[in-house]
Parts: C-alpha cells; sequence; structure tokens
C-alpha cells in the first residue's frame, strides 16, 4: 500500500520528505504581533521590549499568494492563516480572496476582534476557524492571556462566525495550576453546538516560556476529568488531535507532549518574514524572500521547496530530550 502510494506521487509530481510524509498543511504566519500576551507563549517580559518586524520586512499578500499557488502542484491541500494574531494584518480579507478556493483555508485566532471580521472572512472564502480560549472565567483568563480582554468577546466571535457559516474548532491549552478547571467547563459551554473543543498540552516550544514538565497536563489525565468519551477515527493522515465524541459533542485532545505525531506531519510553515520551517521545533528557517525579491517564477520556488522538503527529517517531539537548540517562538513562526 505504501509503494503504491509512493509511486501515486511520484507521478503525480508530489514531494515526500525523507521519513515519506508529503507536504498538505501550509500554516502562514501573517504578523508576529500579537493583543495578547498569553504566559506561555508571549510572556510580556520578553515581548513588551521586543523588536517586532517592519512592514518592508513581511511577504505581501501577492508573495504568499505565489508561495501558495507553487505549492499545490507537490501535494498542498490546505492553508491555515496564524500569527500572532492574524486578524491584527491589515486587509487579511482581501487576502483570502486571492487564495485558490480548491484549498481547505483555515484561520487560528485567539477571537479578540472576530466578531468584527466573521461575515468579511466568510465571504472572502474562509472556511473554518479555530479559536483560542483557555477559560470561561474572566479571572483565568486574564491571568492566562495576561490581558483586559475578557472570555465575553471571544464567545461573542465565536458566534459570529458560526453565525457566518465558517466551521469552528475551540483550542484551550491546559496548564498545571492555572487552569485544569477548564477542560470541564470549556466542554460544558459548546455542548449542543457543532463547536468541536480541544484541549492542548502545554509544550516547550520556543525559549521563552519557561516550559516546565511539571506544569504539563496530559491528554490521559485530561481524559480522566470528562465521562462518557468514546474514541473515534481520525478524520485524515496527520490529523493532530486525538478525537473523542461525547454525547452529542466532538472532544480532541492533542498531545504532542505525551503522545507526540511527527510520523504523519505534512505540515509546512511560513515565518511572517518569510522563511520556510519544516518544524514547529526547527531553530533555523529556509529564506524563501530573497527568491521571491529576485521574482523567481512558481516553477523555481516549488523547485526550491521540493528540495527542502525533500531533504526533511524533523521529528522534534518523538526525540524530545535528545537534541538540544535553540527553538523559534511560535508567535513568529505561526501555531
Ligand atoms: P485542523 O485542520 O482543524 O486539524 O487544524 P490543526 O489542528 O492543524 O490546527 P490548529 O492550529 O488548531 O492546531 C492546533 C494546535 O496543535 C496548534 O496550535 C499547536 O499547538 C498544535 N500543533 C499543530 N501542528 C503541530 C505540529 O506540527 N507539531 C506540534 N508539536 N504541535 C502542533
Ligand atoms: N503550548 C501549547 N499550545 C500553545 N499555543 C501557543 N503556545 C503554546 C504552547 N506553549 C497554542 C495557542 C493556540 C495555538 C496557536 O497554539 O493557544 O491555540
Ligand atoms: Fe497571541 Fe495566540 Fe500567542 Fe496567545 S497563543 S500570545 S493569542 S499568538
Ligand atoms: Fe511536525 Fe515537528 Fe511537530 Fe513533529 S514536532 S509534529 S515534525 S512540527
Amino acid at each position: 500500500m505504501h509503494i503504491l502510494k509512493c509511486v501515486f506521487d511520484v507521478a503525480l509530481n508530489m514531494v515526500t520528505d525523507l521519513l515519506n510524509r508529503p507536504l498538505r498543511d501550509l500554516r502562514i504566519s501573517l504578523t508576529d504581533r500579537c493583543n495578547m500576551r498569553c504566559r506561555y507563549c508571549m510572556p510580556r517580559e520578553h515581548f513588551d521590549s521586543h523588536e517586532f518586524l517592519a512592514k518592508g520586512e513581511i511577504l505581501s499578500y501577492e508573495e504568499l499568494t505565489t508561495v501558495v499557488e507553487a505549492l499545490i502542484p507537490l501535494g498542498l491541500t490546505k492553508v491555515r492563516l496564524t500569527g500572532g494574531e492574524p486578524l491584527l494584518r491589515r486587509d487579511v480579507c482581501s487576502f483570502i480572496e486571492m487564495l485558490p478556493k480548491e484549498l481547505d483555508l483555515a484561520m487560528t485566532t485567539n477571537g479578540i476582534l472576530l466578531e468584527r471580521f466573521a461575515v468579511d472572512l466568510a465571504a472572502a472564502g474562509l472556511n473554518r476557524v479555530t479559536v483560542s480560549l483557555d477559560a470561561l472565567d474572566v479571572e483565568t483568563f486574564q491571568a492566562m492571556g495576561d490581558t483586559n480582554e475578557t472570555p465575553e468577546t471571544v464567545l461573542r466571535g465565536i458566534e459570529a462566525a458560526r453565525m457566518a457559516g465558517l466551521s469552528v474548532k475551540v483550542n484551550t491549552v491546559i496548564r498545571a495550576g492555572y487552569n485544569e478547571h477548564s477542560v470541564e467547563k470549556v466542554a460544558e459551554r459548546f455542548v449542543g453546538t457543532e463547536v468541536v473543543v480541544r484541549y492542548i498540552e502545554f509544550m516547550d516550544v520556543g525559549e521563552t516560556n519557561s516550559w516546565n514538565n511539571d506544569e504539563v497536563i496530559t491528554g490521559q489525565m485530561m481524559r480522566k476529568m470528562l465521562d462518557n468519551l468514546q474514541p473515534v477515527k481520525p478524520n485524515h493522515v496527520g490529523e493532530v488531535a486525538n478525537r473523542y465524541i461525547r454525547g452529542s459533542q466532538e472532544i480532541g485532545f492533542i498531545e504532542s507532549v505525551s503522545k507526540p505525531f511527527c510520523g504523519d506531519c505534512n505540515r509546512a510553515r511560513i515565518s511572517a518574514d518569510g522563511s520556510l520551517y519544516t518544524c514547529l521545533f526547527a531553530s533555523k528557517g529556509n529564506d524563501l524572500k530573497s527568491l521571491l525579491r529576485m521574482n523567481a517564477t512558481k516553477e523555481q520556488i516549488a523547485n526550491a521547496v521540493r528540495s527542502i522538503w525533500s531533504q526533511r527529517d524533523d521529528a522534534y517531539s518523538q526525540n524530545r530530550g535528545k537534541k538540544v537548540q535553540e527553538k523559534i517562538e511560535m508567535s513568529f513562526i505561526g501555531g
């Protein structure tokens, strides 16, 4: 079966890496800025004095569209817009309009600006949003996000997205000592809706979030906090969440610390300044911006990415603890 798949991919000009993983999912960081300061992602003591990218350093929508179009023949089927906070980037809907509609178009957002944008995002051709929401009580939400915003704003954004016809998932990072109680509370809040709730183990991404293994609540521990979970099969190869049904609700667990999923990882990332990263935990990217700014053709971009991807052997989460390398921040590379 595997050999057949490889023959098929080669025939279609698709690319696979050294571990036979295709390139299916491109995650584009539209900006390295964010209007929140989640302590596990952009701790204020590091990011309030941080020098963010200047406008000229960031890839334009035309440049990003060129990259996306170049990657379709290589096997790309999905684009996810991330950040920082992607809704902070000016005219984001005009970019979505430019993207090929044969792709699954999704966005990961903190939801603060979602109420304002939901209708326009859907009209521009976005299919889905994933909204981060770590707590429903103001105190925990503000402590984790280090923000004056409230969960009500995010909930209004989620409602607006649903009303606009977008599929909605909620991502809840669970961190010991902060929000264990969110496991039950967030699931309960979305009973009776189509919203899929996914819990994420606190990850050792980046260098600034003081990650410590004792603060990880594993998926297995979270499942003990929820009754009546029935496991279900993944929707597709490479899906990051382990899925369960609870009554009429879908719940997922993203267990990248306790159950790494590198084996099927088909995700490439582009930082806002135009480097291609082949792993969330990479220390170095591959410069595509210079190529783009030398007016490279789509074929040239595709060849460059093919060459980078075909040498890829990243599996950081599976090798955790074995290799020590300086990691890039998630707000820069895109969640
Ligand atoms: P779907 O298309 O809905 O399956 O989206 P997704 O799950 O790929 O996207 P989402 O942004 O919601 O990803 C959820 C979270 O999983 C991310 O924010 C990360 O925390 C984590 N994650 C996603 N991709 C990777 C990855 O490649 N490696 C690791 N370690 N974690 C990842
Ligand atoms: N561990 C786990 N999840 C994280 N996210 C950001 N930083 C971390 C981390 N250290 C999540 C956000 C968002 C998505 C982009 O990634 O909460 O849902
Ligand atoms: Fe911003 Fe998302 Fe990072 Fe929180 S997790 S600081 S919302 S990019
Ligand atoms: Fe993919 Fe790297 Fe995450 Fe493993 S650690 S799933 S290779 S992005």
